[in-house]
């Protein structure tokens, strides 16, 4: 049985929940391997509309089993709020686990990304707030604190102790912000060990076994690969990889076993936070790609920045994540347009360039070189056969395909799990 990895293939928000719910009706395993509650995953089934930040989108399948991997952060007053939520629409999550080597997000993270993010002015990265980087960093700095030290009381209180002094020097002497109190993280965290107790183990024995007896696997992305700290418009990402390296990596199974990469793409382009997006439109077609599509931030509710498709970033993407297939999520929200561009190349300094630049400033001078294509002016939402489609949205997806190099697997024309037209397999 295969090993899906399914990756956001541009700058976040692309779908993904939607797409690994779908799947999961079939999986025995879903894991998230990245992030934390940064992501804000949207699922629409039979059981309501869900927007999880932490817990896998796999939840609703009634059998599948949802690990959070060792490579997530999680701030565990979200998870815990998280599993209420989602008990009180009567779902099971009995079959949560979390691996003992995730990191935790502790009070002084969220507070060192405000007053770090506060500092940076004009250069702000546009963060979540949720402590994220400062968690990444403390892991990469070997004085992070694990879920499986919150099973051990006295040891998780001598780790803190020790971190919150360290933390307190940074937070008065640098910030001027006020201290944490280690007693008080302690009584609060406790609390959050005992109720996470029954979930927390070692991931990857069980993630062997269920490869072993042939059980399909979805590794679930967060964020995008353009918000990958090697790969994506870096400083302006997140913390951790959400590349399908990253899949490998925070779960704990080995390459050679991820055996298919689905990229999740929206049909255009959105991003959330700062930094350069060469495709975005601060025109009236971007208000009505952001109003159609209600791009609102699922996670903070920030407006994003909308624009065309761009294939620089989607072959540049494709390379580096090995794309089986593609997602083409929200291609209803195209249904109206009367033209449809496409970004094939950019232009720097009079130059064409068509590979995604690494320097910050080469990516804010780009200009993207469009190739026009007429709209189909149509509603899609009920179409779920290809063959089913107007002739000019076939020829969009096909031209996507060829520019990208990469077959679609699924058109989403829809939020719900349903609105899904399978052009090809993704197995
Ligand atoms: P994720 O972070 O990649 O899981 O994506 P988000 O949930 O943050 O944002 C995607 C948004 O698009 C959500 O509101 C989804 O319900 C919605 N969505 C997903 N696929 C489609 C689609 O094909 N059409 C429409 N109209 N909405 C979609
Ligand atoms: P999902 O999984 C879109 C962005 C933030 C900011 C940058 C760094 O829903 O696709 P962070 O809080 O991670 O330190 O913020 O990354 N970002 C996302 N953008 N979707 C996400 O997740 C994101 N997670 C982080 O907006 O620009
Ligand atoms: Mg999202």
């Amino acid at each position: 049985m295969p090993v899906i990895a399914v990756i956001g293939a541009q700058w976040g928000d692309e779908g993904k929940g939607k797409v690994v719910d779908l799947l999961a009706e079939r999986a025995d395993v879903v894991t998230r391997f990245s992030g934390g509650d940064n992501a804000g995953h949207t699922v629409i089934n039979s059981f309501g509309e869900f927007k999880l930040h932490i817990v896998p989108s796999g939840i609703f399948s009634p059998r599948a089993i949802c690990i959070i991997g060792n490579g997530v952060v999680v701030n565990p007053k979200a998870l815990c709020q998280e599993l209420d939520m989602i008990k009180q629409k009567g779902i099971d999550v009995s079959r949560l686990r979390i691996s003992d080597r995730a990191h935790l997000v502790m009070p002084y993270h969220l507070l060192l990304d405000d007053v770090e993010e506060k500092s940076r002015g004009e250069k702000a990265i546009g963060t979540t707030h949720k402590g994220i980087g400062p968690a990444f960093v403390d892991k990469v700095a070997r004085c992070g604190i694990r879920m499986g030290d919150l099973l051990n009381a006295q040891a998780f209180m001598e780790q803190l102790r020790f971190l919150v002094d360290q933390k307190n020097l940074i937070l008065t002497r640098i910030y001027g912000a006020d201290p944490v109190s280690a007693e008080r993280i302690y009584d609060e965290y406790a609390e959050y060990g005992k109720r996470l107790a029954p979930y927390i183990c070692e991931t990857t024995e069980l993630l062997d076994e269920a490869l072993k007896t042939g059980k399909l696997v979805l590794l679930e992305g967060a964020q995008g690969t353009l918000l990958d700290p090697d790969f994506g418009t870096y400083p302006y990402c997140t913390s951790s990889s959400p590349i399908a390296g990253g899949a490998s990596l925070g779960s704990g199974i080995s390459l050679n076993r991820i055996t298919r990469v689905l990229g999740v793409f929206k049909s255009y382009c959105t991003r959330v936070g700062s930094g350069p997006m060469p495709t975005e439109l601060k025109d009236s077609t971007g208000d009505l790609i952001r109003e159609r599509g209600r791009e609102y931030g699922t996670t903070t509710g920030r407006p994003r920045r909308c624009g065309w498709f761009d294939t620089v970033v989607a072959r540049f993407s494709h390379r580096i994540n090995g794309f089986t297939g593609m997602a083409l999520t929200r291609f209803d929200i195209l249904d109206t347009l009367p033209v449809i561009k496409i970004c094939t190349s950019y232009k720097v300094d009079g130059k064409t360039v068509d590979n995604f630049p690494a320097c910050i400033a080469t990516l804010e001078k780009c200009e993207p070189v469009y190739e026009e294509l007429p709209g189909w002016q149509a509603s899609t939402s009920n179409i779920r056969q290809f063959k089913d489609l107007p002739s000019a949205a076939k020829k969009y997806v096909e031209r996507l395909e060829k520019l990208v190099g990469c077959p679609a697997n699924l058109i989403c024309v829809g939020p719900s799990r349903e609105q899904t037209i399978e052009k090809s397999s993704v197995l």
